[in-house]
């Protein structure tokens, strides 16, 4: 398993530019099985997800090339109808194809993605909409097996906002027959991207950026050409990297708006930044202050930007809180950021970090994604050697990440397949 060696406390400089989202794109591959022949996508980034949901839909007989970031999908012939459980245990984003599966084919069977290091995250909301549509769906042998003869529009009002289980419902209602209506949708930009996308394809979808979608079924939707939007949880690692090494980097390809909160957090912390078109850039970090965050569905803070956030919280003086409401179990980051000497306690979901001056260098497990990414920008701000075993969960979700923060002047590097 590879490793991240870092040597911390160097001063980052110039300008770091920000991949393709992966969880914009990974919807749009399944997106992509509505319709009949070549879609093609651009500024996909060249992830282990990404890979994954490629083998997914290969799997059901789409072929594909990929290149530098150019994605060619033809999805002109499906063989299969069976997303099997090699693939989807690894990543549980895999689920996107019971939707899109359902329209095309009137029949799926996805297998049930298995526990996640963040917590059980359940998939009942993306079977009781498609049941809404009419589907009968059994779960059995470990697998969501589902069937329709045509799936029919309904009214779905979501008890918890769900980015994954509308995005399902979406893909599903664009070519079912008659009108959706979604009340209290997700409100992510990867949902935006997604009805962008499917109306590019000729669907209809109303409501874009609102959390009351209306969606009338059209009976065919047809491949298009489409750029991914960039990323906005990694723009927001490698502007904490930035403000935890004190160093006046530019972030480069990003709609400021889609992590305005988490700008306006570092903002009330103290951090000067200056905002131009999509380009975002640290003028000063000066004496930073603590802070109270909750994580909540966009617009509100991102969970998934909580341990980077906590990371740098570490080293600001004083209390911070950071009360988790989204996952149950996204704390995996804090025994190994207590290794380096943060003082940091978990509560039920609620975090409590105490400042300290500096954190120190230490051997650190990465357990999931986002808790890998905070544990490398730890060492980035640690005195002496950090080591990050497991990177290959950092690899799920950020694009180079080492050869981007070590052109910008950190001292990181991987160490091929060393075991720990
Ligand atoms: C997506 C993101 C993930 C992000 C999360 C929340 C992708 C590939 N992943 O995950 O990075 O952290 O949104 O912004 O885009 N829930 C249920 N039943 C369900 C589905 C979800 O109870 O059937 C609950 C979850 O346990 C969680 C909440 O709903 O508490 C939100 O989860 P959801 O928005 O569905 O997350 P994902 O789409 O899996």
């Amino acid at each position: 398993m590879d490793q991240f060696v870092i040597k911390g406390q160097k001063k980052l400089s110039g300008d770091l530019t920000v991949s393709g989202s992966k969880n914009a794109t990974l919807p749009l591959l399944a997106a992509s099985l509505l319709c009949k022949g070549k879609t093609i996508l651009r500024n996909v980034p060249d992830l282990k997800d990404i890979h994954t949901m490629l083998n997914v839909i290969k799997g059901l007989g789409v072929e594909y090339s990929y290149n530098k970031g150019l994605l060619e999908i033809n999805t002109q012939h499906l063989t299969t109808f069976n997303a099997p459980y090699e693939l989807v245990k690894t990543m549980r984003a895999s689920i996107y194809v019971l939707g899109p599966l359902l329209a095309r084919e009137g029949k799926a069977e996805v297998s049930l993605p298995g526990g996640c290091a963040i917590g059980p995250r359940p998939v009942n909301l993306h079977i009781e909409t498609m049941e809404k549509l009419g589907a009968k769906i059994k779960v059995e042998d470990g697998f969501i097996k589902a069937r329709a003869n045509k799936l029919k529009g309904t009214q779905i009002f979501f008890s918890t906002v769900s980015v994954g289980a509308t995005a399902n419902l979406l893909m599903a209602a664009a070519l079912a027959e008659g009108e959706t209506i979604i009340k209290n949708a997700a409100l992510e930009p990867e949902i935006g991207e997604l009805i962008t996308f499917l109306n590019s394809m000729g669907a209809d979808i109303k409501g874009i950026n609102t959390d009351t979608l209306t969606i009338t079924g059209v009976n065919k939707l047809n491949p298009i050409d489409y750029t991914v939007v960039p990323d906005r949880i990694e723009a927001g690692t490698l502007l904490i990297a930035g403000i935890i090494t004190k160093s006046p980097i530019t972030i480069k390809n990003i709609n400021p708006e889609h992590i305005s909160a988490l700008l306006k957090v570092v903002e009330e912390m103290g951090v000067i930044l200056s905002i131009t078109g999509n380009n975002i850039q640290i003028k000063k970090v000066g004496k930073l202050s603590p802070v109270y965050i909750k994580t909540i569905p966009y617009p509100g803070f991102p969970t998934d930007l909580h341990p980077i956030l906590a990371t740098l919280l570490t080293t600001v003086p004083g209390i911070s809180v950071i009360n988790e409401t989204i996952f149950e179990n996204r704390f995996a980051y804090i025994p190994e950021l207590i290794r380096m000497g943060a003082q940091i306690e978990v509560d039920d979901h609620i975090v409590i970090i105490k400042g300290t001056k500096s954190l120190i260098g230490a051997d650190v497990m990465a357990s999931d994604l986002r808790g890998g990414a905070a544990l490398t920008l730890a060492g980035l701000a640690a005195n002496k050697e950090t080591i990050v075993h497991r990177i290959y969960h950092i690899d799920r979700g950020y694009e180079n990440l080492e050869t981007k923060l070590g052109k910008a002047g950190a001292n990181i590097k991987r160490i091929k397949g060393q075991n720990i």
